[in-house]
């Protein structure tokens, strides 16, 4: 068993296992070197040799616990045929959402258009810097990707005003959604990855009363799924204000938190194995503000199964030698 199934499935609780959200990315200059010849970030990721070299590009200088896929999210609208570009300093731009089209697309259509993420998987999950690691896949919650395809760009901090207008349209979106996704997550299986973490950023743009519909319900669908594929799942609801409720109703593997949840309430009130939290603004301080951020996650869920990870993705502007010093820490914690 890998540490992190170990957490995971046979919830112990003596190790601590680590992994980093956007872990191959930015703040590394052997990334930056190959994106600066690859302005098209949807090719690049479509590229099955650089993209499987640069999942593997934080495993080589850091002994992490998982690789986890150099793609994005929005493989999904972008296999649906929707336009997805991404803007230096913008962020992702998606054309017009057009139903008709969209509704058009079959599951060959959608797996011609984005297979060479699965060749990735096969390449990754092969390789030997993988040994006694696992490969993650992942994908968008339902509500994450209906809000970057409606929206057409990030909401940042709320949705527009009509965004709810259109209930004909939304629920057909979201069904679609779904769908795909079940398609996405079963190729992502059948091609090596051995954990799937599902990704709801913008989970906390809504109100209680919407929940249920827009992040219980569909996700709930999506995690049954995976589990009935016998691969573990991890959920990251961010920014959700009653991480409890979402375990109770949606039952995931494990549960990742955000640097604004206070972890003491979490461990007192969650059973299942839970994932991350510390802020990623720490790693842009000093060692000594390192070492005790990090270690007052890992005190507190000292006797929990607990995977360490960050509340949100590494910064760009990180050091990549405070990214190795966070490793040491965990792994040298007892
Ligand atoms: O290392 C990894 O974590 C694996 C790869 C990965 C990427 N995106 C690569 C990426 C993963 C797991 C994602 C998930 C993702 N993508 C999410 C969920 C997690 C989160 O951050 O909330 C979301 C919301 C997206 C959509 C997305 N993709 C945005 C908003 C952006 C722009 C913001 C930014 O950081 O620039 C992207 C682009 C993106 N996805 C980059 C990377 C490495 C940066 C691309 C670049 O080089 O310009």
């Amino acid at each position: 068993m890998t540490p992190i199934q170990k957490v995971l499935i046979n919830k112990n609780t003596n190790i601590n296992p680590i992994w980093i959200m956007r872990q191959a990315g930015r703040y590394l200059p052997e990334f930056r070197e190959i994106r600066k010849n690859n302005p098209n970030f949807i090719d690049l990721c479509l590229n099955d040799n650089l993209s499987s070299e640069i999942t593997l590009q934080p495993l080589k200088r850091f002994n992490l616990d998982a690789a986890i896929i150099f793609s994005d999210i929005l493989m999904l609208p972008y296999g649906l045929g929707q336009k997805v570009e991404f803007e230096k300093n913008f962020g992702p731009r998606l054309g017009e959402l057009n139903l008709d089209e969209v509704a058009k697309v079959d599951e060959i259509d959608f797996i011609e258009k984005i297979h060479r993420v699965y060749k990735v998987i096969k390449k990754v999950s092969s390789d030997s810097n993988l040994n006694n690691k696992n490969t993650i896949g992942f994908i968008g919650a339902p509500w994450t990707l209906l809000v970057y395809m409606i929206n057409q760009q990030s909401p940042k901090k709320k949705l527009k005003k009509d965004f709810f207008k259109d209930e004909f349209l939304i629920n057909r979106i979201l069904l679609i959604i779904e769908k795909f996704l079940k398609v996405h997550i079963k190729n992502q299986i059948e091609s090596g990855a051995d954990l799937i973490q599902i990704f709801d950023s913008w989970a906390g743009l809504l109100e209680e009363k919407d929940l249920p519909n827009y992040v219980y319900a569909p996700t709930l669908n999506l995690v049954n799924y995976v589990k009935s594929l016998n691969v573990p799942v991890i959920c990251f609801p961010r920014e959700i204000k009653n991480y409890k409720e979402f375990c109770d109703i949606v039952r995931p593997d494990a549960i990742s938190i955000d640097y604004n949840i206070n972890p003491e309430s979490i461990v007192k009130n969650i059973k299942i194995p839970v994932q991350g939290g510390l802020d990623p603004k720490i790693l842009l301080t000093d060692k000594e503000n390192l070492k005790k951020e990090a270690i007052k996650y890992l005190e507190i869920f000292k006797n929990h199964p607990y995977i360490f990870n960050l509340g949100h993705g590494v910064l760009p502007e990180t050091n990549p030698d405070m990214v190795k010093y966070l490793v040491k820490i965990v792994k040298e914690f007892k």
